[in-house]
């Protein structure tokens, strides 16, 4: 176990999922946006209409700006954050994916250079090289996606990899197809979005008409294909994750992601809607209204998929306070639950001071602490204040009376659908009972 990086108020989850946040608009409008910045390039060819190539000049400045200048950032912050709260998810990730990790990275390299050339050399070059290097983009992009989709679908349903340990096996597991086909389509209708917003700024008013109801077009088409494909997503999660959130054992979140989802995919539908029927309606002002909701929907949206997953953080292999759940033979990696039970959990944590030793009542406290911290914080937050699940006001409902009780909330831990059993031996148990009675506001 590494040092716990504890986010006063929020957790370090939080700070995960909202930098992610920042990173998947960019990215999907990235991936999406050059499918329809080529079609409009090469009608614009096609028809003689050099009248259609502001846009495309347009679009992919806003591209350059907020994909490479935003995506990235946020995509480095991610590993950042990633790395210091949850060092051995990740590096779980690594130690199976890093050849999935190199392969995509050139493919983003060839999407960052392309797009360079693309911008620079419009109108300078004949137009059919041109458009090669706007398809070596779309292309090189979406490649980015299939290869980054399969490690995401991997921390979700990890497939037949926890008997074989294979590469393939992890990453084409049950909800790769529909998630990489979700995720097209939206991208899809995401590109739409965006060019309908850029059309609109357009000066010449035929052209901005036109080229806004395209967008419509593209926006409703990628939003009916995701709705479907999300179905089939939905439809292809494991049993516990139904469990948890369709069978509502966490009702009050699942409720109220699910009724965001909704809302703000009837919003983005009303607005692809009315770019196709009455393009005039879309200007700048519902441009950036549709684009906070776009956010918003993706926040969501991603939220569900990390929820879904719990109690994992690697499903069936890693749980989300990065304690192994169960033996990988093929990878030599052992549950880490009965080592803890058999040899305590302070032992396995190099990092904690010398001096706390749990068989000495004045530390037991601190002994507490350092367990709770690492075994809870993850997912709870742990300072009175805390606005993510605070584990003082959580165990003020279940009402205990003194350590003892708490104690048995503990052994029982794992019952929960969502959480991780409790992971050490008796005496940690206690130090962890004391720790947590002395918070619970009473
Ligand atoms: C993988 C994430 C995760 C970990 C790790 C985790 N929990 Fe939880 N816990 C949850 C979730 C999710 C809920 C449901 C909260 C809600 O309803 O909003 C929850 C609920 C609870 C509740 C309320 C239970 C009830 O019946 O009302 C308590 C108390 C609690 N956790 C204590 C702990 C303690 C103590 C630890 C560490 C030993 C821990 N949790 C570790 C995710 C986690």
């Amino acid at each position: 176990m590494y040092p716990f990086w504890e986010v006063p108020f929020f957790t370090s989850g939080m700070v995960i999922a909202l930098i992610a946040t920042f990173h998947i608009l960019p990215c999907h409008l990235a991936t999406g946006a050059f499918w329809f910045i080529v079609y409009v390039e090469r009608k614009a060819y096609k028809e003689k209409r050099p009248e259609l190539l502001e846009f495309v000049k347009k679009y992919t400045l806003l591209i350059l700006i907020f994909c490479f200048v935003i995506g990235s950032l946020s995509g480095v912050g991610i590993w950042y954050a990633a790395t210091v709260a949850s060092p051995r998810g990740i590096s779980g990730l690594i130690h199976n994916y890093v050849w999935g990790w190199a392969t995509e990275w050139v493919f983003f390299i060839i999407e960052i250079a392309s797009i360079y050339v693309y911008y620079y050399t419009l109108g300078k070059i004949d137009p059919k090289s041109h458009l090669m290097m706007g398809w070596l983009y779309a292309w090189a992009a979406w490649i980015s996606m299939i290869i980054i989709t399969g490690i995401l679908a991997f921390m979700l349903t990890s497939g037949k990899w926890v008997e074989s340990g294979g590469f393939f096996d992890g990453f084409f597991n049950q909800t790769y197809w529909p998630q990489l086909l979700t995720r097209t389509a939206f991208m899809f209708c995401i590109a739409g979005v965006y060019a309908a917003i850029v059309a609109s700024t357009l000066t010449k008013k035929k052209v901005r008409k036109e080229l806004v109801r395209t967008a419509g077009l593209w926006g409703v088409l990628g939003m009916v294909a995701g709705v479907v494909f999300a179905y089939w997503y939905l439809h292809k999660l494991p049993a516990h994750a139904k469990e948890l959130w369709i069978d509502q054992s966490l009702p009050y979140l699942a409720h109220l992601l699910k009724i965001a989802i909704i809302a703000y995919a009837i919003v983005m539908a009303w607005f692809v809607i009315c770019c196709l029927v009455k393009p005039k309606l879309a200007g700048p002002i519902t441009g950036i209204v549709i684009l906070f909701v776009l956010f918003m929907g993706i926040g969501a949206g991603e939220g569900f998929r990390e929820g879904v997953r719990r109690p994992y953080i690697i499903d069936q292999y890693m749980y989300g306070n990065q304690i192994v759940a169960r033996d990988i033979p093929a990878k030599h990696i052992k549950a880490e639950v009965p080592i803890f039970e058999k040899d305590g959990f302070l032992t396995h944590l190099y990092f904690k001071p010398d001096k706390i030793d749990p068989k000495n009542s004045r530390d037991l406290l601190k002994a507490g602490e350092l367990i709770v911290h690492h075994q809870c914080g993850n997912c709870h937050a742990l300072d009175r204040f805390g606005k993510i699940r605070p584990l003082s006001k959580l165990l003020e409902n279940l009402a205990p009376e003194s350590p003892e009780d708490i104690e048995g909330f503990l052994e029982a831990l794992g019952d929960y659908p969502f959480m991780p059993p409790f992971a050490g031996n008796d005496l940690d148990k206690k130090a962890a009972s004391e720790y947590l009675f002395s918070i619970t506001r009473r």
